[in-house]
């Protein structure tokens, strides 16, 4: 009751989603009070931030001594990577023994889950659910806030099209219209009802920017694009995560273009505190001002610092730059005193918003630590997250769901038990394995009656020609195989980036061996990126698409696989048949010789070994019911670009099973210039139908879907013919309008 009690205060006294006029000005002269009291060294202490003492998340940079020391002379402003109330404590109370008393920042990747481990956040994508997704995120929030943690570096909204690079796992894969709504709803889970509240933690949007761009698909690799493309493609998610009040934003490894992203005053000056008008503080990549030395953009630290701070860095992780050099910097007359002053009212901005001088110790209790983690109602949401993840891809004579008659089941393959890879990189170690249900645990849970036999048949990583007798034997034994194969956790995430994207090793092999058997076989595929498996998907009957769905995984897994839940998900990115393909994405530009077919490569832009068609398209996915789409209409033939147009069509649920279907609307400018791509999602809806039930569903087309930019960077409509397309996929179009935009 007394918690509860003081819950009710903390947040009747907490801000709403962003702080009235009121409070900003009362925060802002409280943070100008406290700015003129500061010495030159403690406010650049403010702009430092070190790892703390668990594992460390970047190259460890040379040793500083005793960082509790540091803390109380005043010398850092936060740490990551120190998570539980002992261990924040520990370090609030250090900062509490520096002159001015200012209290410390703890950031943490929290990127899927605390405690509980959610699905990774391509899985969750995948599920185009942004509800549930912001739930996830307040789970997270309200978890990692009971641990003393005030900050989460999340959520990465970098577009991604190119699955080699091993971060597409933690981002929402490649489009920039799902990618912004999915940006807005973290940041929404993240920060909840604003900061200051008890369970809230401030979002840091990354990494800023076009960081998934890098050549080759190999992590922190150049970007070189055009600004058109930046401003179309990769910035709008960063514009909806600060719509939506994101508090802060992280810089990028990536030089754009030439310049590193950590000194691109273009970005950070001219962009977001510029022309978006942040008012939150950025927080560089960690060791990412140090990192312009190897660059070559950079000859010393000293000269690292200057050109980060001027490009509107305001905090340092881990380079050791600012706590170096700026004092010397300013003293030299290199760097004006305003901008150190800019930099460090923006971090006590966001350390006044959280209340932290109020309380500096307010997300520090034990017992309320204790009451939070692994509330049975939010294991029951990292479970739903997880079924909503799940793809369909293939279900050939309709053999899932499984049928409850099956008196044997062979679960095949290396990842059948396995628990930790489960979680997925960037999932922290506070959740146990003994947390994880596995895919064997999860299905015998929901088959008691069946006898469940297991055979791993290779490892993750065999590559040369295992024994399959054993797997192939216990195949043979069942009525039905499910194989669980794919990547393990080193396998996707940062520096994960890989050349070779097929299922690793022997494993495509073992699943030929088992399906030669005869048996119905699905096969479970289980990775943090899009892998290839032609041979799979032509010859295995059916194919699920698992990812990475943190603690819960088993149970959301059977919950498919037995029809508990029928499958929605669709694919948040492009799966090619091969490497040579990528980068590929659904929304390309047609060539002055476009493909005309998979075997017409005459003089088209098409390969002459390859169909340019992937194997699995943007937005494709399968469920255990079907779906109609048919009476399409619009609400006029030609709009004014000052009016909308209404899309209205039926979608009727023509199987036997209740199901949802995540409805697709792609819109064309025929003839544009520049160049618009052949289609574009503009809006989806996920609609739930009961077996023979029909909805009219409605889309409004307003301007802004209609627009674009032009070379000069100016968002404009072109006059001339739209063509609308009403899909269940981006290569699965099932209604078509066309009508004409006036002036
Ligand atoms: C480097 C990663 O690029 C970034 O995303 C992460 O937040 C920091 N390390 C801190 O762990």
């Amino acid at each position: 009751m007394k918690i509860l009690r003081g819950l009710l205060l903390v947040s009747s006294l907490a801000f709403c989603l962003t702080p009235s006029f009121a409070q900003q000005k009362t925060i802002a002269a409280k943070v100008e009070a406290l700015l003129s009291k500061m010495t030159l060294d403690e406010k650049i202490g403010q702009l430092n931030q070190y790892n703390g003492d668990w594992a460390a998340t970047g190259p460890v940079t040379k040793d500083v001594g005793n960082k509790l020391d540091a803390i109380k002379q005043g010398k850092v402003g936060s740490v990551l990577n120190i998570m539980g109330t002992n261990h924040t404590r520990t370090f609030q109370e250090a900062a509490m023994q520096s002159r001015l008393k200012i209290p410390l920042l703890f950031g943490q990747d929290v990127i899927h889950g605390y405690s509980i481990t959610f699905p990774i956040p391509l899985a969750e994508a995948a599920s185009w659910d942004l509800e549930a997704m912001e739930r996830s995120a307040r789970v997270a929030a309200t978890e990692s806030a009971a641990a003393g943690i005030h900050w989460t570096f999340a959520p990465m909204v970098d577009i991604a099209r190119d699955p080699r690079w091993g971060r597409v796992m933690e981002g929402a894969g490649e489009d920039t219209y799902l990618g912004s709504l999915i940006a807005k709803a973290r940041v929404k889970g993240f920060q909840g009802k604003g900061l200051g509240n008890i369970d809230a933690v401030m979002a840091c949007v990354k990494h800023f920017a076009a960081y998934g761009a890098a050549v080759g698909g190999r992590d922190y690799n150049s970007v070189d694009m055009s600004k058109r493309a930046l401003w179309e493609t990769y910035l709008p998610p960063f514009k909806a995560a600060l719509d939506a009040g994101a508090a802060t934003f992280m810089n990028s490894f990536n030089d754009l273009n030439g310049t590193p992203a950590t000194g691109s005053s273009y970005l950070q000056r001219d962009i977001l505190k510029g022309k978006w008008g942040f008012k939150g503080f950025v927080v560089s990549d960690w060791n990412s001002i140090g990192e312009m030395i190897p660059h070559g953009f950079v000859k010393d630290n000293y000269e690292a610092a200057e050109v980060a701070i001027k490009a509107g860095n305001d905090m340092d992780m881990e380079s050791r730059a600012y706590i170096g050099n700026l004092a010397k910097l300013v003293k030299d007359g290199k760097v004006n005193i305003s901008l150190v002053n800019d930099a460090v009212r923006r971090v006590l901005t966001k350390k006044f918003e959280m209340g932290l001088f109020d309380d500096p110790y307010k997300f520090i209790n034990p017992a309320r630590e204790k009451a939070t983690m692994n509330q049975p109602e939010n294991i029951e949401a990292a479970r739903d997250m997880g079924r909503k993840s799940i793809v369909l891809l293939k279900n050939e004579k309709q053999i899932l769901p499984l049928s409850k008659d099956f008196k044997t089941i062979a679960l095949i393959g290396p990842l059948g038990k396995a628990k930790w890879d489960l979680k997925g990189a960037w999932s922290t170690d506070v959740d146990p394995n003994e947390n994880v249900v596995s895919i064997y645990e999860g299905i015998q849970k929901q088959a008691p009656n069946a006898k469940l036999l297991y055979a791993e048949g290779c490892k993750v990583t065999d590559s040369v020609s295992v024994d399959f007798t054993e797997a192939v034997e216990t195949a043979k034994k069942a009525d039905v195989v499910v194989m669980a194969v794919g990547e393990n956790i080193f396998m996707t995430g940062e520096a994960r980036s890989k050349a070779n994207i097929h299922i690793p090793g022997v494993q495509e092999d073992l699943i030929k061996a088992i399906v030669a058997t005869g048996k119905p076989v699905v096969v479970l595929l289980m990775a943090g990126r899009p892998m290839v498996f032609n041979w799979t998907a032509a010859h295995a009957p059916a194919i699920v698409y698992a990812w990475w769905l943190g603690s819960q995984m088993g149970n959301s897994v059977a919950d498919v696989l037995f029809g508990n839940y029928n499958p929605a998900g669709k694919l948040p990115m492009t799966f090619p048949r091969s490497e040579g393909q990528i980068p590929i994405y659904y929304n390309y530009l047609n060539t002055g010789r476009p493909s005309q077919g998979d075997n017409d490569t005459f003089y088209r832009s098409s390969y002459i070994d390859l169909p340019n068609t992937p194997q699995y398209a943007f937005g494709y996915g399968l469920s255990y019911t079907t779906f109609g789409y048919s009476n399409i209409s619009i609400s006029k033939t030609t709009i004014k670009k000052t009016e909308t147009l209404t899309v209205s069509f039926d979608l009727q649920n023509t199987g036997k099973v209740a199901g949802e279907e995540i409805a697709q609307l792609y819109i064309r400018d025929m003839v544009a210039q520049p160049l618009r791509p052949i289609k574009e999602l503009k809006d989806f809806k996920k609609v739930m139908l009961a077996p023979g039930e029909t909805k009219r569903i409605t889309f409004i087309i307003d301007k802004e879907k209609l627009a674009f930019y032009n070379d000069s960077l100016e968002r404009i409509t072109q006059p001339g013919e739209f063509k609308v397309m009403i899909g269940a996929a981006s290569n699965n179009i099932k209604l078509e309008k066309s009508f004409q935009l006036t002036n």
